[in-house]
């Protein structure tokens, strides 16, 4: 039997995980917050202040068994999902902006990328796959069903975050943001390996003026044909 799988990429802001976890919920398939895995990679490397070796053979291989043998797992709890990373609940912690350049220093490293791509392939069970990241369909999942690729203008994604960060308290200027957004997505666009850019047969979608329902129900008419068809 066919496991379907739904991939969503982009560049960080343009809603992916949320509307990733959305459809997942509408098909009741299962989720793979890829960023997440690249996340706790860095935060674990960090940990064992691996982060600045990368660049010698030594470190590298010693990060690399680190990668493939990441002791993690995704709980499910009444109020979502809890990461665990060696046991300890780091939910919160590999949000921060802090890990997210942990994140970025991993992901450019073509070693560590091959090393966390049995244990992204490990998440397709039945009956299917929501799989959020930025090569989910140019690279981990090129057999994917229905490939999404969502955007949105580099101004309109600083916008929400400084909403976002405004709700929690945080006082902060949109022009530092919006530079760290392009920052980002030069990096992720420019990297040798699997840059972020959407796979030929996928469909586009920007939602720069787009709420979460209207591009939803775009989402929702594309995967219903595909996974139809
Ligand atoms: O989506 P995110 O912000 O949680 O991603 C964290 C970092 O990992 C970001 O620098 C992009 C990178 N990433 C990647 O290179 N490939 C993926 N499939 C997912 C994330």
């Amino acid at each position: 039997m066919t496991i379907q799988i739904i991939t969503i990429d982009g560049p960080s802001g343009s809603g992916k995980g949320t509307l990733a976890a959305k459809l997942a919920d509408h098909y009741q398939f299962h989720l793979l917050d890829s960023g997440a895995l690249y996340r706790l990679l860095g935060l674990s490397l960090h940990k064992k202040d691996l982060l600045d070796s990368l660049e010698d053979q030594q470190g590298l291989k010693q990060s690399v068994t680190i990668a493939t043998a990441l002791d993690i797992c995704f709980q499910s709890t009444e109020q979502g999902i809890s990461i665990l990373l060696d046991g300890e609940d780091v939910t919160q912690t590999i949000r921060t902006e802090r890990v997210g350049e942990f994140a970025s220093k991993v992901a450019a490293i073509p070693e560590l990328r091959a090393a966390l791509l049995s244990r992204q392939r490990a998440f397709v069970r039945l009956p299917g796959l929501v799989a959020d990241g930025r090569d989910m369909a140019t690279s981990v999942f090129p057999e994917a069903q229905a490939k999404i690729y969502l955007t949105a203008s580099a101004a309109s994604r600083a916008e929400r975050r400084v909403k976002q960060l405004q709700a929690m308290g945080l006082d902060v200027k949109i022009s530092d943001i919006l530079a760290n957004i392009q920052a980002r997505d030069k990096r992720d666009m420019e990297r040798t390996v699997a840059p972020l850019k959407p796979a030929v047969d996928a469909y586009i979608i920007d939602s720069s003026d787009l709420n979460i329902d209207e591009v939803f129900t775009l989402m929702t008419d594309f995967v219903n044909e595909k996974l139809a068809g």
